[in-house]
């Protein structure tokens, strides 16, 4: 069996690097980078520190518009497959990167596999709802990581090919954040930011409804970071970089600490050492949660509803007052957490499997 696997932004390719490890006594992989995520440490560093096969095709995309970027994609991707020709596309979670893999394979009737598919924030002028729901669509495969997820499909009448694998980001976290532990170029980290383990907040703000929001959305963001007890620590993904910078320098902020954005195995460590994490990024919610930091998401919904139970997720309107309201008074309840919605670490050997008996 032969399997194309796309990827190009940087939580797939965290989720690559555990399944491409499953997936390699089952078949062969030929990986794709569309380069939508192109920087050094947006991408080439989870490249080396997560010994990710090095992408057998590169197609440069990079940045553009949603029809740009999603449109010079397809049209690679398509080259690729025919040259290719293989069993099964792969595909990861919800990004223009996503959406072009599964829509140049279906094109050509190759069965498309989908890693998170069922996840829905029901707020379809999301980017990312809309690529969710066109690839389940044309999934032959889809792979929920939760029981929720696989309801949302059901909800909308896809049942044939859907399987509860569990989260592939437990499997990452669980063997990676030990990796990272054990390597002392990595826990230099809190040294180098002069933070010490438990008394700093970690935050992360890349979302497109954040930053349409323009210079006053991020200032009432960090007019509640900066009357929060704790520094905030905050990496910044290079679309939100020119408007934090402003921000900063007209509040004349000095409880942020805005840093470039770092790698899998130094963020693994900044998440488990936070006293909490304030957030719009999905991934990270489901982060802390795997690693028990309470997480303030910054968003009027969430994907990831399980984490909601008992305290240790919970939305806030991006407003300061609303913000600090929920950084400062959230009790999280630690009987909560009996339950593991996320399964047990071992979704990517259950994807591998499957797609190898289905290939029998
Ligand atoms: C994308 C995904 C989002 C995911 C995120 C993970 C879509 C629609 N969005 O958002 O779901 O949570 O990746 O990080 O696919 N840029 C750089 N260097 C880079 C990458 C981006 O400078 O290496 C800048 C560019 O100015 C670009 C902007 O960031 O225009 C946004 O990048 P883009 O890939 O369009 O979306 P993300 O915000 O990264």
């Amino acid at each position: 069996m032969k399997i194309v696997t796309v990827v190009g932004a940087r939580p797939q390719f965290v989720k690559a690097s555990v399944v491409s490890e499953a997936l390699k006594s089952v078949c062969e992989e030929v990986l794709v980078h569309t380069g939508q995520h192109y920087d050094k440490n947006m991408s080439d560093v989870f490249f080396e520190e997560l010994g990710i096969p090095r992408p057998a095709y590169n197609l440069g995309v990079g940045s553009g518009s949603h029809g740009h970027q999603t449109g010079e994609m397809l049209m690679k991707i398509e080259d690729v497959l025919l040259q290719e020709k293989p069993d099964v596309m792969l595909v990861y979670g919800d990004t223009n990167s996503t959406l072009a893999g599964a829509l140049a394979a279906s094109k050509l009737h190759i069965p498309v596999a989908h890693v998170e598919a069922g996840l829905r924030s029901y707020n379809m002028r999301m980017p990312e709802e809309q690529n969710r729901v066109l690839t389940d669509h044309i999934s032959q495969w889809l792979f929920c990581p939760t029981q929720t997820a696989a309801d949302n499909l059901q909800k909308e009448g896809v049942t044939r090919g859907v399987e509860i694998t569990g989260d592939v980001m437990l499997d990452s976290v669980l063997h990676f954040l030990e990796v990272a532990k054990k390597n002392p170029q990595k826990t230099a980290v809190f040294a180098q930011l002069g933070i010490q383990p438990k008394h700093y907040r970690l935050a992360t703000l890349h979302r497109a409804e954040t930053t349409d929001g323009g210079l006053e959305a991020i200032l009432r963001i960090f007019r509640a970071f900066e009357q929060l007890p704790q520094q905030v620590v905050l990496p910044i993904h290079p679309r939100t970089r020119p408007l934090a910078e402003r921000a900063i320098t007209e509040g004349g902020f000095r409880n942020i600490q805005l840093i470039d954005p770092v790698g899998y195995l130094e963020m693994l460590l900044l998440t488990s050492n936070a006293c909490q994490v304030l957030t719009d990024s999905g991934g990270l919610q489901k982060e802390a949660w795997f690693m028990e930091v309470p997480c303030v998401t910054l968003r009027r919904e969430t994907e990831w509803v399980e984490t909601l139970a008992g305290g240790w997720n919970v939305l806030a309107d991006l407003t300061t007052e609303d913000i600090l309201q929920k950084a400062l008074h959230t009790q999280v309840d630690a009987a909560a957490r009996g339950r593991m919605p996320f399964g047990d670490g071992k979704a990517s050997e259950k994807i591998a499997n499957a797609l190898k008996k289905d290939a029998e």
